[in-house]
């Protein structure tokens, strides 16, 4: 059976062109170690890894940044555990989106009981930020916002710019979690007035998993405590953390296979044009609502989440089936068909009480640069199969499998 692979939202897959040769490379044959060794071939890995950190600069458009603002940690969870923990002391109050994902929600309830507090700024039913009401859940202690950029359940958009402009306007910090958005739309950290973006190497720039980071200003850095620390393989005389980047925030040997499979996803990103692949993701997303919309127009039996348009959204779409459990479901898209997704809560549980899915959750398909319209159309045949209202199913559902 043919696989069709509709969980983009979690890892990529395929992932780009010449990732898995650049990790195949280095392991077989070099696999040396970075600031440790005095020989070329630490020298050149070192070059390479320092080439991918600006390539991230150019891709954030952090222009006031340098290389050593990239920091490189094993996914975006680690990044915002690294920002959140390192900033926040108690006392000091945040702002959220009521959709934010746990990579956010659990550090900052783990911070909850060392003294720190948060308020939810509230979006629609449909996930849609509702900044106006941000103003008034300020207060003269808060310190930060920090916002996912695209919802992972259900694809829609936080409005950047403006956030970015409130946080300006009102001397927040801004962190922006981008899981959902690098490599996929574009992120421009000096126009939205960022202070530290998080980013995961696995899944929109199509690199392997455990990489990721976050891009930091020199002004947050210093009053950052490290989550982690140990060697780094400079100033070794002392005991102390160093005080410089990307060092202060990168102890350990990192994941450098990772980083080259990333090195050689950016590369192929630099190749690729951003609008091409903005326009080929809004064909499915609009291609695929319209067939759910077309297939039960009244929400018989499949149930479109958040926003119903590819406008102000990116290629996630979440449903519910009415007829059939959605576990089921999922399993029978697999079992069936071939179709992988993803079922449930998406590790973003007041994303679902903000959507009214909780908590049942939703059957999550997401879109790549690799899938296509003939894929779509396979998935909206077995949705019709598994999830329609044919007699087969309803007796099914009376017998209670
Ligand atoms: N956060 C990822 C997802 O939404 C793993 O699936």
């Amino acid at each position: 059976m043919k696989k069709i692979y509709f969980d983009q939202a979690s890892t990529s897959f395929p992932k780009a062109p010449g990732v898995a040769e650049a990790v195949f490379h280095y392991l077989s044959d070099s696999g040396v170690n970075v600031n440790r060794g005095t020989y070329n071939a630490a020298y050149s890995v070192e070059e390479e890894i320092f080439d991918t950190r600006e390539q991230l600069l150019r891709l954030f458009h952090f222009t006031s940044g340098k290389g050593k603002n990239v920091i490189f940690t094993s996914n975006i969870t680690t990044s915002l555990n690294f920002l959140l923990k390192g900033l926040l002391r108690p006392g000091d109050h945040v702002l959220v989106s009521a959709m934010e994902h746990n990579a956010v929600m659990r550090p900052l309830v783990q911070l909850q009981k060392a003294g720190v507090s948060f308020d939810r700024i509230p979006c629609g039913p449909d996930g849609a930020l509702l900044l106006s009401q941000a103003e008034s859940l300020l207060r003269p202690e808060t310190k930060l916002l920090v916002c996912l950029h695209a919802s992972n359940v259900c694809g829609t958009l936080m409005p950047v710019q403006e956030i970015g402009d409130f946080c300006r306007n009102h001397g927040l910090l801004f962190i922006l979690d981008t899981a959902q958005t690098a490599g996929i739309l574009p992120i421009d950290m000096e126009a939205l007035h960022i202070d530290a973006l998080a980013f995961t190497g696995h899944k929109g720039l199509r690199g392997p998993q455990g990489t990721g980071g976050f891009l930091i200003r020199d002004e947050l850095s210093a009053e950052m405590v490290p989550l982690l620390s140990g060697g780094t393989g400079s100033v070794s005389h002392t005991e102390e953390v160093p005080s410089f980047l990307p060092d202060r925030f990168e102890p350990g040997t990192p994941n450098i296979p990772g980083i080259l499979g990333l090195h050689a996803a950016l590369s192929c990103l630099e190749q690729t044009s951003m609008e091409d692949l903005i326009r080929h993701e809004k064909k499915l997303t609009e291609y695929f609502l319209k067939g759910i919309q077309k297939l039960d127009p009244e929400e018989k039996y499949l149930r479109l989440i958040g926003k119903k348009t590819s406008e102000g959204r990116c290629a996630v779409v979440s449903l519910q089936t009415l007829n059939i459990d959605m576990a089921r479901a999922a399993y029978e898209l697999d079992s069936q068909y071939g179709i992988m997704t993803r079922v449930g809560l998406h590790c973003a549980p007041n994303a679902h009480k903000t959507l009214g899915t909780y908590p049942q959750g939703t059957i999550r398909f997401s879109f790549g640069p690799e899938n296509t319209v003939e894929e779509l159309d396979a998935a909206l045949y077995a949705l019709e199969k598994i999830a329609g209202p044919d007699p087969e199913r309803k007796a099914e559902k009376k017998y209670g499998f």
